[in-house]
């Protein structure tokens, strides 16, 4: 029977955990046995004791949990006290930012362990149920706006008191794939005013489904800027310029701005000028969700809440997902599992299909080598 680790997580502020005790027991009723490393779900609020009582041993060290692992789950790629404990030809699953993360490939690679980016599985029907950039961005959406409402000195809904009435906060959300969907859903929630803009022209419908206001250049470079994969194109300098001079005199009236837009291994647009950003209300609210892509505001600065000299803030926030850890990891560990069925034939025999093109799409070192074609040279 295959064996999985699931170690602690060992980057700085990573409290998510790639397994919970839920789904120990799913993957144990389907054929695997997992161990589990001391303390690995305590920051994430699954105590080791549920883990045992779900049918996963305990290992006090991630050495000890990998000297019996056949795979490897993990949030974010291995530290090097793992990749040392790693045997070769044991499978590693992780978000594992190929993209920005080389040295981590390298590594694995010299361990000689076949590894899968989370990142890299297509988004076919078949492979929804495993997309963790869905499930994750789901939730960095849904807590961009409770930390920019927290930010915010003031109500987001509309409330008509004996003293007075206040306004409902308008907030304006920039890129809507899935987190800004979700970051688009909750404002409204919370009775915000809410417009949105993307520049993939499919986006619009969706928008104006949720309640909110659609704001974009529609010309003929907008409407060619999807590419097959459902992503965005990085636009040209002339759009990005008559974007910013429509946006401008939205921005100075907006309370809060939630920036989410990305572009698949590319440094994220920048979107919201310093001019932009002087040109909002004093307790204006800006909250980044590229940040850890670049940013797209300019000014924000990762991990902290940046205060321009007129009042506004800018919220670089690291690892959002990581702010709501309890369910981040629930949603990561489905997509982790259904992963690993690709690992099982018909019988429930550990045989991985490398095959099967969801593994060959996401597979990114095997027998010693980085082998994605997206990441030689
Ligand atoms: P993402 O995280 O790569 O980017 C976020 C958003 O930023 C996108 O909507 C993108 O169009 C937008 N953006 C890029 N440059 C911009 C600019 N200059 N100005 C304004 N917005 C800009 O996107 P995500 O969330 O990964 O979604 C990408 C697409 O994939 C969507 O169409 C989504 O519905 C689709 N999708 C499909 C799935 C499936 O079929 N299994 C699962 C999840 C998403």
């Amino acid at each position: 029977m295959a064996v999985i680790a699931v170690t602690r997580e060992r980057r700085v502020g990573e409290t998510r955990v790639a397994t919970v005790p839920e789904t120990v027991k799913k993957l144990i009723a389907s054929g695997f046995q997992v161990v589990v490393e001391a303390g690995a779900g305590a920051a994430a609020s699954y105590p080791d004791a549920d883990y045992q009582a779900a049918g996963a041993t305990l290992a006090k060290t991630a050495k000890a949990a990998l000297a019996q692992a056949d795979i490897l789950f993990k949030v974010r790629a291995p530290e090097a006290e793992e990749i040392a404990a790693i045997k070769p030809g044991t499978l590693v699953v992780a978000t594992l930012n190929p993209y920005q993360e080389k040295a981590a490939l390298e590594g694995l690679a010299k361990a000689g362990a076949t590894a899968f980016a989370m990142e890299f599985v297509p988004r076919i029907t078949r492979a929804q149920v495993m997309d963790v950039l869905s499930s994750q961005a789901n939730l960095a959406g849904y807590r961009a706006v409770i930390e920019g409402a927290e930010a915010y000195g003031r109500a987001m809904p509309m409330m008509m008191t004996a003293a007075g009435t206040i306004a409902a906060a308008k907030v304006f959300v920039m890129g809507v794939g899935v987190a800004g969907l979700q970051a688009i859903a909750t404002a409204r929630r919370l009775g915000a005013v809410v417009t949105a803009t993307d520049v993939r022209p499919a986006t619009k419908e969706q928008v104006e489904s949720l309640g909110a206001k659609f704001l974009a250049v529609e010309d003929e470079e907008f409407k060619n800027a999807q590419t097959a994969g459902g992503y965005a194109k990085e636009m040209s300098a002339e759009y990005q310029a008559k974007q910013a001079e429509l946006v401008s005199t939205h921005i100075a009236k907006q309370d809060m701005v939630i920036t989410t837009a990305l572009i698949p291994g590319r440094p994220a647009p920048k979107l919201v000028s310093a001019a932009q950003v002087a040109s909002m209300k004093p307790g204006s609210v800006l909250v980044d969700l590229a940040i850890e892509q670049g940013g797209n505001v300019e000014g924000a600065k990762l991990g902290e809440v940046a205060v321009t000299k007129n009042g506004v803030k800018i919220l670089g926030v690291a690892n959002l997902p990581g702010r709501i850890a309890a369910d981040a990891s629930a949603l990561y560990a489905r997509n982790l599992m259904a992963f690993a069925s690709l690992f099982l034939d018909k019988a429930g025999a550990f045989v991985p299909d490398y095959e099967d093109e969801i593994l060959k799409a996401a597979l990114v070192t095997k027998a010693g080598a980085v082998v994605h074609e997206r990441l030689r040279g």
